[in-house]
């Protein structure tokens, strides 16, 4: 079972840091470690994934497959797949459990749809609370038969097979629900569009191309189509790009520290993925992008973060959401340090993340001191405010934790971050990164 319990356990305790250095590399892009494994473990053969993610959420999704019957050797530097190929996934014997894993329970829930059994999928109490629905109808439409708590949240029943293509327009742009669709469309009879009137990550139409599916996309990126009936080849020796949702904590604390000069190195930098970094450029950081090439159709970079004055008026809203949603908790963090103001809207689905983020945000820079607005679908606030250490909470949401321990740096005093062990869920390096770049970080 999961370990992130809403009863927050570890206090982690940061202090303002002087000098920040670091050069190093994070582990593979969680998005991207979760695909590699699905699709390995449906592909025709052996995979070996390297810097495959350490975050909890992209092992939950090795235990899930593993569960279905797919061998999975894991060693430190190397995950090797042994691919079953479309028919090859077994019932398991017992429930899936994705932990805190949005994205396992909501992308699996499309290979499960395509199955002759019945699979039982859940997670820890925040998945339980997270929105499922948004998955539950595309897949009903094909033919997939899916009971619910309430008709919408985990546990999930499902019962696959059989599958006719549709045609989908999301209710919510989420690449989640996407990635279900298409995957569902590998097992349905004929072609599966989804049109997306807003653009989401799209690993997983650069990994389908990979593979040799008959995966199509429109001129103007709106209709997604998979056609059915080509098998999947392995990915075979394939490498994760570096987590530039990782990264993001550490180029905001290297833009805000007082004197810092951090490099990373082969960061994913998929343009569906890289918003953050034009609004950071935008408002004056300092962020150089070196030596960019393609790995496995997905382009990745090398980062030069330095010290900044941030300086302007972000106002954001409309699609450019979709492409930084995660990055928001540690956005307002920077925003605190800006000449200018930050305004965010159109990010309701903030609400329905790993915790209610809006809330858990401006609820934590109001222990720090910041005054800070919120919206329904978003918030406001003012730079140039001091940030003052305070005994904070993670909620139980990497994010969040992360984020404000990246406040803490720059914070007067001591910052606390209970629950501090969330950051797990997605960089269980975090803190001491953090520590090896010269942060005073206890706990
Ligand atoms: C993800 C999509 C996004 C994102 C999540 C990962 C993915 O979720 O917030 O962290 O890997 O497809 P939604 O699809 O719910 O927007």
């Amino acid at each position: 079972m999961s370990e992130i319990k809403n009863h927050e356990t570890t206090v982690v305790k940061i202090t303002a840091v002087g000098k920040l250095r670091g050069d190093f590399q994070l582990p593979g892009d969680k998005s991207i470690s979760h695909r590699s494994a699905m699709f390995a473990a449906i592909g025709d053969g052996a995979s070996r994934l390297r810097n495959y993610s350490s975050a909890r959420d992209c092992q939950s999704t090795l235990d899930c497959l593993e569960a279905l019957g797919v061998q999975i050797k894991r060693e430190p530097e190397l995950i090797t797949v042994e691919g079953v190929g479309f028919d090859g996934l077994r019932q398991a014997s017992q429930t899936l459990d994705v932990g805190n894993s949005g994205s396992t329970i909501r992308m699996l829930s499309g290979i499960l749809a395509g199955q002759n059994f019945t699979t039982e999928i859940t997670g820890d109490e925040s998945i339980q609370r997270r929105p499922m629905k948004r998955v539950i109808d595309p897949l009903s439409l094909m033919g997939a038969r899916i009971e619910a708590r309430e008709g919408n949240f985990a546990p999930l029943k499902i019962t696959g097979g059989n599958l006719n293509a549709i045609e989908y327009t999301p209710p919510v742009a989420s690449a989640q629900v996407k990635s279900c669709v298409l995957l569902a469309g590998l097992f349905a009879e004929g072609k599966t569009t989804v049109v997306e009137k807003t653009p989401t990550r799209n690993h997983t139409e650069v990994m389908l191309r990979e593979v040799g599916a008959a995966i199509e996309t429109s001129e103007d990126g709106e209709r997604i189509s998979i056609t059915s009936g080509h098998r999947l080849k392995p990915l075979g020796d394939y490498t994760v790009a570096g987590d530039l949702s990782s990264a993001a904590f550490f180029i905001v604390a290297a833009l805000i520290a007082p004197d810092a000069e951090i490099r990373l190195r082969h960061i994913g930098v998929n343009p569906s993925r890289t918003a953050l970094i034009d609004v950071l450029k935008q408002i004056g950081g300092r962020i150089e992008i070196e030596n960019q090439r393609l790995a496995h159709g997905e382009p990745v970079a090398d980062f030069l973060i330095r010290s900044s004055d941030l300086r302007g008026d972000l106002e954001l809203s409309g699609a450019v959401i979709a492409n930084l949603i995660d990055e928001i908790p540690i956005l307002a963090v920077a925003a605190t340090q800006l000449e200018g103001t930050l305004t965010i809207h159109d990010a309701h689905e903030l609400r329905v993340k790993e915790s209610d983020r809006i809330r858990s945000i401006v609820d934590n820079l109001r222990l720090m001191g910041i005054e800070v607005e919120e919206f329904d679908d978003g918030l406001r606030l003012k730079g140039k405010q001091q940030l003052r250490g305070a005994r904070v909470k993670s909620y139980g949401d990497h994010r969040i934790a992360m984020a404000f321990a990246v406040a803490g740096l720059i914070a007067e005093g001591e910052t606390e971050i209970v629950g501090a062990e969330a950051a797990s869920v997605s960089l269980p390096e975090f803190y001491q990164l953090l520590k090896n770049s010269g942060a005073t970080v206890v706990g």
